[in-house]
């Protein structure tokens, strides 16, 4: 009896293990540790054999141009930040074990700046121009089992200036080795659409590709369940199919959810939808998608709308970069910028102009962020931005993508889609931004075709950012008939008007405008002679540099315009206003040594400039009011400066020394703000905002003294210990009693005890060539910023500010 049972034992660990052996081992791996990289042209690194040992180790996300120095010489000119870009290699060894030797495996890039060649152990895999662009290839054949395999990935970004703004050089996103199977579900091959719902029942309906690698016929069950928030299978369905030898195929299955929570930007609602290929009973292949349940519509008169509820899109424009980290961003990056364009009131992002990282996409989605997701800058036509230099008029010609439109446009458009599909922040695809051939007939098979790609790939309409409506020329009407969406750059109320007139039944957004912020930097106010000398540093490349930022001035009338027209129209879906953060590169109106640009309401490091709080005004109901400009104007005592205040209350009233100066009504009148005349003098001003008779908010500012210590402020205390997590600590110059001095330019010294780094510094004054790589910071107008980055490690971190003759600041953070 003793026998039988031990026998009945080891039989039930021998199934088990045969069992374990055929389960799901399929893994999506972050392979962004330990590379080898080495600036410059390289030859032979792709043979197996070629010694790499004086090449430096570098982790991924990696953007070595950012790493600097800024210089005129560099090619990249200010529409690439004066930093330098060109050539550089990576290779990376790794091992696969003898367990994998029946498995698929794929190398999978989430983007490398640019013109992409790669080797596996010496074969070439292929190339890929577009440095956006999310790319992968089939390794298995050429992988060694149980020996060293060697990756090697050479790019080149040397023709410069290679962009209208700053792209970044290298494998500035995350890489991941995928191993599965040989019958899989390729990379991208579940298409998940969650549209058709109410609140109380939705169909999810996906369709999975399936490939049968093996020279045998096999059969599987497909079972795709949905799970909800807190890991509840709340719906699931198996489909049986048969795949012969080298076949593919597509599954398609229907999941019923009842009652879902949908998705929505107050609670971004996600499922998780759970793929898995069994065969005779055990798992061979799982791969996980999030989406959310909610329904898109567009209507030519009332706009936008989700889950039926009408939705005004407030919309910025972004570049991908990260500021002081450059393009090598992190989640954590994107988490902040979001956080903070939520503060303002924003609710929608359009990825100017170029696919973002797979991140952006995802945190998105958890965010509840609209998606404006936009695929190109040009078409054939290559872009020559208009420039002045030495008092003459020139053109700049970027090299960029137009010579690989022809080759590549409907490849990267397709990829992109495909990668993209299933977030549900994404609203809308655009295929153009102010693309030249859209003023002519020639645009238009080349518009018909790209929106054909993106229609026979998914439901969700089609835009294109085309500048000239309401201007002296008009875009080519059939090439503009293809997008589902008409998107207007810098279209002024005359242009809306004669649209309607003639297009009444058009969809219409706008899909670039001017912003309310002053082209000065953050906390920037000139009077008199300061003027002077602060444009005689300057050396713009715009001759209308100076007219151009006196005719924005404090309050840029042009970007309250835009968001007035778009406010006053229920037809026009919304509006994105350029851009939401300063980024780096395209530093119109000025020129060296300016390298980032000045359009945002919130600047590189994230401090909000004034304009933040226009917008914050107009799209946020949270009681505010803010007042400008700061109250240390050293000079013009006893003179007249206007002080502006912007609020979402009903009436506001400004006191300087505690004496009223009036109290004005707010948006009555098409004005948008308020000001007053007031003799300056040191002392405060405040601001109270009234609604229904009752002070809802108020701001004072006050006259500060001299710096006295550093305030540090993080958003999080704890990170995570996998190297990759940020904490961004802000800091700020105070005097004796706590007052910001608004000018103070003291230099920081940084310093940390415990397991993470200073990945970058700024201080978000956009003239600055201290490196964003450093210890130290000087502050600008008060303020400067430090990166901290986790290492592996877990542990308490003590994070230190000082300065000569400031108090220091030490502040306690961990790594978990
Ligand atoms: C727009 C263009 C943007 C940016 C902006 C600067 O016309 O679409 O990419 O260049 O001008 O003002």
């Amino acid at each position: 009896m003793q026998k039988l049972k031990t026998s009945i034992l080891l039989l039930t660990i021998v199934l088990l293990a045969a069992c374990q052996e055929n389960q799901s081992s399929n893994s999506k791996d972050l392979f962004d540790f330990g590379w080898k990289f080495t600036k410059g042209e390289v030859t032979g690194a792709e043979n197996p054999n070629f010694i790499d040992q004086e090449w430096q180790d570098v982790d991924l996300p990696h953007d070595w141009s950012i790493e600097g120095p800024f210089s005129k010489e560099n090619a990249s000119f200010s529409r690439g930040a004066w930093l330098p870009a060109g050539k550089c290699a990576y290779r990376k060894t790794f091992k696969i074990d003898k367990n994998q030797k029946d498995k698929r495996f794929v190398i999978y890039f989430e983007g490398a700046y640019r013109n992409s060649e790669v080797w596996i152990n010496g074969q070439f895999l292929g190339s890929r121009p577009l440095g956006y662009a999310s790319f992968h290839y089939d390794m298995t054949p050429y992988i060694k089992i149980d020996g060293n395999n060697t990756l090697t990935v050479k790019l080149d970004n040397s023709a410069q200036p290679g962009s209208r703004w700053y792209t970044g050089t290298g494998i500035y996103r995350h890489v991941h080795l995928i191993t599965t199977d040989k019958l899989y579900v390729p990379v991208w091959g579940n298409y998940i659409v969650a549209n058709d719902c109410s609140s109380k029942e939705a169909k999810i309906r996906i369709q999975t590709e399936l490939k049968n690698d093996c020279n045998k016929i096999r059969s599987i069950i497909v079972r795709q369940s949905a799970i909800d928030a807190q890991g509840k299978k709340i719906s699931s369905i198996e489909t049986q199919e048969n795949l012969q030898a080298g076949e593919s195929k597509i599954s398609k299955s229907e999941l019923n959810v009842k009652n879902p929570l949908l998705w929505n930007p107050d609670s971004p609602n996600l499922y998780t939808i759970k793929t898995e290929l069994l065969e005779a009973g055990s798992i061979i292949y799982s791969e996980t998608n999030k989406t959310g349940i909610r329904k898109i519509e567009f209507d030519a008169t009332n706009g936008f709308f989700l889950n039926g509820k009408n939705i005004k899109l407030k919309g910025v424009c972004l570049h991908h970069d990260g500021g002081p980290l450059g393009a090598a961003v992190y989640a954590r990056t994107i988490e902040r910028q979001l956080e903070i364009l939520r503060e303002m009131g924003c609710n929608a992002v359009r990825t100017a102009h170029n696919p973002f990282s797979e991140e952006f996409m995802s945190i998105c989605d958890s965010m509840g962020f609209f998606v404006m997701n936009e695929m190109f800058d040009e078409w054939e036509i290559p872009k020559s931005p208009a420039t002045t230099q030495n008092g003459k008029k020139i053109r700049i010609p970027v090299q960029y993508y137009a010579d690989k439109f022809k080759k590549w446009a409907d490849i990267d458009l397709t990829d992109f889609v495909l990668r993209d599909r299933n977030h549900p922040s994404v609203i809308m695809w655009s295929i153009g931004n102010e693309i030249e051939q859209m003023m002519h007939e020639e645009g238009a098979p080349i518009s018909k075709r790209l929106s054909a790609i993106v229609h026979n790939l998914d439901y969700r309409p089609v835009t294109n950012g085309v500048y000239g409506y309401g201007w002296n020329k008009w875009p080519n009407e059939e090439a503009v008939s293809y997008s589902d969406i008409k998107g207007y750059n810098y279209i002024k109320s005359e242009g809306f008007d004669k649209e309607r007139e003639l297009f009444p039944k058009a969809l219409g957004i706008v899909t670039e405008c001017e912003s309310a912020q002053s082209f000065y930097p953050r906390s920037t106010y000139l009077y008199g002679d300061d003027k002077k000398t602060w444009w005689e540093a300057l050396n713009y490349e715009h001759d209308e540099a100076f007219e151009w930022t006196e005719k924005r001035g404090l309050i840029a009338e042009s970007g309250i315009e835009a968001w007035r027209s778009v406010k006053a129209r229920s037809n026009i879906m919304g509006q994105f206003i350029w851009t939401g953060f300063d980024y780096l590169g395209e530093v119109i109106p000025f020129g060296w040594p300016a390298r980032s640009s000045s359009f945002a309401p919130i600047d590189l490091c994230g401090f909000p400039k004034d304009g933040f709080f226009f917008y914050q005004s107009q799209w946020s109901d949270k009681p505010m009011v803010h007042i400008f400009p700061h109250w240390n104007l050293e000079g013009q005592e006893g003179k007249t400066v206007t002080v502006y205040a912007f609020t979402n209350g009903e009436e506001v009233e400004l006191f300087q020394d505690g004496k009223s100066l009036g109290k004005q009504k707010n948006n009555t009148k098409g004005v948008e703000y308020q000001s007053w005349e007031v003799t300056y003098q040191p002392g405060e001003l405040k601001a109270i905002a009234y609604s229904n008779g009752k002070s809802i908010a108020e701001k004072s500012v006050k006259t500060a003294g001299t710096p006295a210590k550093i305030l540090l402020s993080t958003r999080k205390t704890e990170m995570t210990a996998n190297s990759q997590d940020l904490i961004y600590v802000e800091c700020t110059i105070v005097d004796k009693d706590g007052n910001v001095v608004p000018k103070a330019a003291n230099k920081i010294e940084f310093s940390i005890d415990g397991p993470a780094v200073i990945a970058g510094v700024g201080n978000g004054n956009n003239m600055s060539h201290e490196s964003f790589q450093s210890n130290y910071r000087k502050a600008f107008n008060g303020k400067c910023l430090a990166i901290i980055k986790s290492s592996k490690k877990a542990g308490e971190i003590k994070f230190s500010a000082k300065s000569h003759q400031l108090e220091a600041t030490t502040i306690s953070l961990s790594s978990k």
